[in-house]
């Protein structure tokens, strides 16, 4: 899902929020509680967050805020009426004894003072937890004291004990109904598994499952040993991980729980810091930061000086939870939807630091596209060293407000890292001096070859404008990409052919495109550098074994532009052999599964470039042999659904989700995970949720089981 929607300015949040109109408002909260939605179920549902945690915090808050504004509005569906995630089917429900909540979010200084209080005027108190104490003649005045406490970023988690003895270990889910995650927390070395005597017979704890980061680190190490890909960061490392099925997978990898709150049996207490040292007396692990204060001034000065501490200290804190530390009080404020009065997350801004922009590199890709890449001083951005960030498109460089009209070489510029991951430029220092430095300009010939650039729209997104060499075939640029993924192992899977051996290749003159690979001789690789006599014979016979692969394959080696495996595929089955795809007209592109009119097009386009026909000739008489792929016509009369993509939700009266998807899938329909305007139907069975919401605005078919039974046949 691409989202056009920019978070606001904590600082201009209110104003925009009061000032907005009903009309455009509608508009917003539709547009929020969509976007919302989305990336709350790839966060709590499929561990796979793309968006940054602070765009989500942001965002979220301004829909609350216009919630409370308008709240005829409000979405019944809206994120901000429920907590977290909906359990996820494989593993089994876990039941919470007590509602487990969330917290609701403070980005300022401000938001944390209303918390506790707003004043009118006369100096009245009528907002905040004061108020509402008082208006609860609960006396306080200073008796309250506040807990503030680093706020780990890892998986919210339930312990259930019982007689002593650990039994039980649930997620969050939606606060009521969690997955049963007990197999995996028994591996966890920091929790106790049997407690001191003098335990209450029932007694639940909650805390977060995280991974320090040195333990991250190593894991890391070890899974890139051992061939396999690194994880991104640790709290989806770890959300991933509690969520296997396997408890050998979790035993492998150093998972800490973390206890930061008492769920029953702490009754006989009264404050936070008496339960902390309960939990930390019953062998629990309590992160060691957490501070005890008075007044709203010194939740401040400790939530700073939380925030400056972050990057010594062993693990990820997104922010920093304050609580109201009186049992006595948090029974009195309770709660509000999806969350306790008597709490409060306070999110740090994500680490961002300054350096100076060097210079721009102009990076040119397999397909041609230049991309602007920021090289900058090096600076630590949230523990990594940061020297290069990517600018995507001109857009970006030029345009993009927070670059006060451009980059200028020399500039001081502000970087993050998205996701915490990904570095990026967010914003130009405005200097009086800026004026004098020398401005980025987007080149008008490719930086490895001079020959002349094309502007284009990008096929997908028609905001971006895409900048490519012209000289598609010998630009040296262009040609080591494309040779690198012609090899690969989604195209024409020949191994012993990487990067360095490439570039020599180029280098020497021997190879000018992917065909004079198959007319490589031992004795032209014997001159290379650290070539010797068996490297040659592998690399010359995973040539010669390339040869056979399917015609599928071989589309993608080709790189036309816009076709990946799963277009290569379509493609070869629609069509059946390159012959019948090199004739094929643009009309008849489109009407393949999963080919718009821009895919058609570039795959027209490449097909009649002289330059890629002689191309392909060249590989045909070099031996490849592009082997033609059925399409048997008369399967199409066994596969009713061909070219139809399902999308399934919800729980259906006879079939399991795999049951069903079989069953589509033998009848050759596809199945998909997700709503677009893609999809030919959507299946769906009890308890339906947002995907069906979605299919009904984008006016998809939905279908019960009977009627895709009749569907079938
Ligand atoms: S208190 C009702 N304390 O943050 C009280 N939560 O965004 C809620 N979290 O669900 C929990 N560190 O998973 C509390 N020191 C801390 C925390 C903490 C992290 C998580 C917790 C909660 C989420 C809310």
């Amino acid at each position: 899902m691409t989202i056009d929607l920019e978070p606001i300015a904590p600082l201009f949040l209110g104003q925009h929020v009061a000032q907005i109109q009903e009309d455009d408002a509608r508009a917003r909260i539709h547009a929020l509680t969509t976007v919302l939605e989305y990336h709350r179920k790839l966060y709590h549902e499929d561990d796979a967050a793309v968006m940054p945690d602070r765009t989500y915090d942001l965002l979220f808050r301004e829909l609350e805020l216009l919630e409370a504004r308008f709240p005829a509005l409000a979405d019944p569906a809206s994120p901000t009426q429920h907590v977290g995630g909906q359990a996820v089917s494989h593993l089994a429900p876990f039941v919470h004894r007590t509602r487990m909540l969330s917290l609701s979010n403070a980005f300022s200084e401000r938001d944390l003072q209303d918390w506790e209080a707003k004043w009118d005027e006369k100096g009245r108190c009528t907002g905040g937890i004061r108020a509402y104490l008082d208006r609860e003649g609960v006396s306080h005045d200073d008796v309250f004291t506040y807990s503030v406490e680093p706020k780990l970023d890892g998986l919210a988690m339930e312990l259930v004990y019982e007689e002593g003895q650990f039994v039980r270990a649930g997620t969050r889910g939606d606060g009521e109904t969690g997955e049963d995650v007990t197999h995996n927390m028994r591996t966890v070395a920091t929790i106790p598994m049997r407690l001191p005597d003098d335990a209450p017979s029932y007694l639940t704890v909650r805390g977060e499952v995280i991974f320090t980061l040195r333990g991250f680190q190593e894991m890391n190490a070890r899974r890139t040993n051992e061939g396999q890909p690194a994880f991104k960061n640790p709290r989806n490392a770890a959300a991933g991980t509690v969520r296997q099925l396997d408890p050998a997978v979790a035993r492998r990898r150093p998972l800490v729980f973390f206890a930061h709150s008492a769920g029953d049996g702490f009754e006989d207490l009264n404050d936070q810091a008496s339960i902390v040292a309960r939990l930390r007396s019953y062998g629990f692990l309590v992160t060691d930061q957490t501070r005890q204060v008075r007044g709203m001034e010194q939740v401040i000065e400790a939530v700073a000086s939380l925030g400056a501490s972050r990057s010594e200290l062993a693990y990820e804190i997104d922010g920093a939870v304050i609580k109201v530390s009186q049992t006595s009080l948090q029974r009195a404020l309770g709660m509000v939807t999806r969350s306790p009065r008597w709490a409060i997350a306070y999110k740090y801004p994500p680490p961002m630091e300054r350096t100076r922009l060097e210079r721009v590199d102009f990076s040119v890709g397999r397909t041609g596209v230049v991309t602007p890449v920021a090289v900058m001083q090096p600076v630590q951005v949230g523990g990594v060293t940061v020297t290069h960030a990517t600018l995507h498109n001109e857009h970006q460089l030029l345009r993009k407000p927070s670059y006060l009209g451009g980059l200028r070489i020399g500039d001081l510029i502000e970087v993050t890292r998205a996701g915490d991951v990904i570095p990026r430029v967010e914003a130009v220092v405005d200097e009086p001096d800026r004026g004098g430095r020398l401005a980025v300009r987007f080149p008008t010939t490719c930086p490895e070859c001079d020959a002349a650039l094309s502007r284009e729209l990008n096929a997908k997104d028609h905001e971006k404008v895409l900048h490519r060499c012209s000289n598609r075939l010998t630009c040296p640029a262009q040609l080591r990409a494309a040779l690198r993924h012609f090899v690969s192992r989604g195209a024409m899977d020949i191994e012993g052919l990487g990067e360095k051996l490439i570039d020599q290749l180029v280098d020497a003159g021997l190879v000018s495109s992917p065909a004079d690979l198959y007319s490589l001789t031992a004795d032209q690789l014997l001159t290379l550098e650290r070539m010797g006599a068996l490297k040659a014979r592998n690399v010359l016979s995973a040539i010669e074994g390339s040869k056979t692969r399917p015609l599928p394959r071989c589309l993608v080696g080709l790189g036309i532009p816009e076709v990946g495996e799963a277009t290569a595929r379509d493609l070869a089955e629609a069509l059946g052999s390159i012959d019948a795809l090199l004739g094929a007209e643009e009309a008849e592109l489109i009407c393949i599964p999963n080919v718009g009119d821009a895919v058609a097009r570039a795959i027209y386009t490449f097909m009649h470039d002289p330059r890629f026909n002689e191309e392909i000739a060249r590989l045909r008489a070099a031996g490849v042999l592009f082997p033609d792929t059925p399409i048997a016509s008369e399967s199409d009369r066994a596969a009713p659904l061909r070219g139809a993509t399902f999308v399934l939700t919800g729980t259906l009266p006879n079939w399991t989700r795999q049951e069903a998807k079989a069953a589509i899938e033998d009848a050759g329909g596809k199945v998909s995970g997700s709503v677009s305007s893609k999809t030919s139907y959507l299946v769906a069975g009890a308890s339906a949720g947002s995907k069906l919401a979605k299919a009904n605005k984008l006016g998809i078919p939905v279908l019960s089981e009977d009627e895709l039974r009749a569907l079938l046949g």
